[in-house]
């Protein structure tokens, strides 16, 4: 279990404690009226959007910063961040979940998109090699942060900090293959390489790990942020490139204890049948 619980959401605004801190964060999706009024929400931390991908913090004496939060014995260093996020996606449990019941170790796990780590460390965590790609190197020594905070640090993890596509083109010319995948691409993301576009860019990055992949996968596991996709349709890009597996789809929600529900994302997952 996630030490987190979803509080309020509504006014394009959710309410969440991770651990010891409470913080209200923008949420697009938010689109309801929140239980409480969000100008009384009581809290440690709260993020305004100022507009153009720009955001404010700003932080109550009980604030404590760096703080943690843990699943499963897996511990992940949070903080609060000008992008707004804080280090973990915590809808991301069900996924973690799902790896964790999928992987039949040892087993070598590509992790495309990782940020700081959580599900690589999932992976991990049940025995698999795992082998971690983002863009941001700030990201990536987050993630080998968290990798010794989970004690997972003689773990075989390759952290590196690479376009998503260059690598997996590189990882083809030198015939390295693996067994599982897993991809969160952003909508639009920056690398070395240029720019990431979910529209222009999915195909091409499936097909090329299509390439790396062996002829029966434990699974593969797509997730989509703010892409504007319903579930059906992350499910027909990964049947189009990998019609022969057994693939399900649907959506990531979080759960406030009276049973309001915030969609966050879509997946499709897809195993060997
Ligand atoms: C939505 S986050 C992934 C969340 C992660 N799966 C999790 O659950 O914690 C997207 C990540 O993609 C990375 N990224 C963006 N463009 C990229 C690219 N072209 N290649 C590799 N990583 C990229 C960003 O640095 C960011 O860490």
């Amino acid at each position: 279990m996630l030490d987190y619980e979803l509080l309020d959401f509504g006014n394009c605004l959710k309410l969440e404690r991770f651990g010891p801190n409470i913080i209200a964060r923008p949420e697009k999706t938010a689109l309801k009226l929140p239980n409480i009024d969000s100008d009384l929400w009581t809290l440690d931390a709260r993020c305004v959007n100022k507009g153009q991908k720009s955001y404010q913090w700003h932080f109550e004496d009980s604030f404590k910063e760096p703080w943690r939060c843990t699943w499963n014995e897996l511990s992940f260093e949070l903080r609060a961040t000008i992008s707004n996020n804080i280090g973990i996606f915590p809808e991301q449990a069900a996924n973690w979940q799902w790896i964790s019941e999928h992987i039949s170790a040892p087993c070598k796990v590509l992790n495309l998109f990782g940020y700081t780590g959580a599900a690589s460390l999932v992976a991990a965590q049940q025995g698999a090699s795992v082998c971690h790609v983002d863009a941001s190197k700030s990201a990536v020594s987050w993630a080998r942060k968290n990798q010794l905070l989970s004690g997972l640090e003689s773990a075989p993890i390759r952290w590196i900090n690479d376009d998503a596509l260059s690598f997996v083109l590189r990882e083809q010319r030198r015939s390295s293959f693996y067994d599982a995948l897993i991809l969160d691409p952003p909508a639009f993301g920056k690398s070395s390489a240029g720019v990431f576009k979910f529209v222009d860019n999915i195909m091409p990055l499936l097909q090329a790990c299509q390439k790396i992949l062996v002829n029966k996968p434990q699974f593969i596991l797509l997730n989509c942020y703010a892409t504007g996709l319903n579930p059906e349709q992350a499910q027909d890009i990964l049947r189009s490139v990998f019609p022969s597996l057994n693939i399900s789809c649907g959506e990531l929600r979080l759960s406030t204890t009276q049973g309001r529900a915030l969609s966050c994302s879509v997946f499709a997952r897809a195993t060997s049948i």
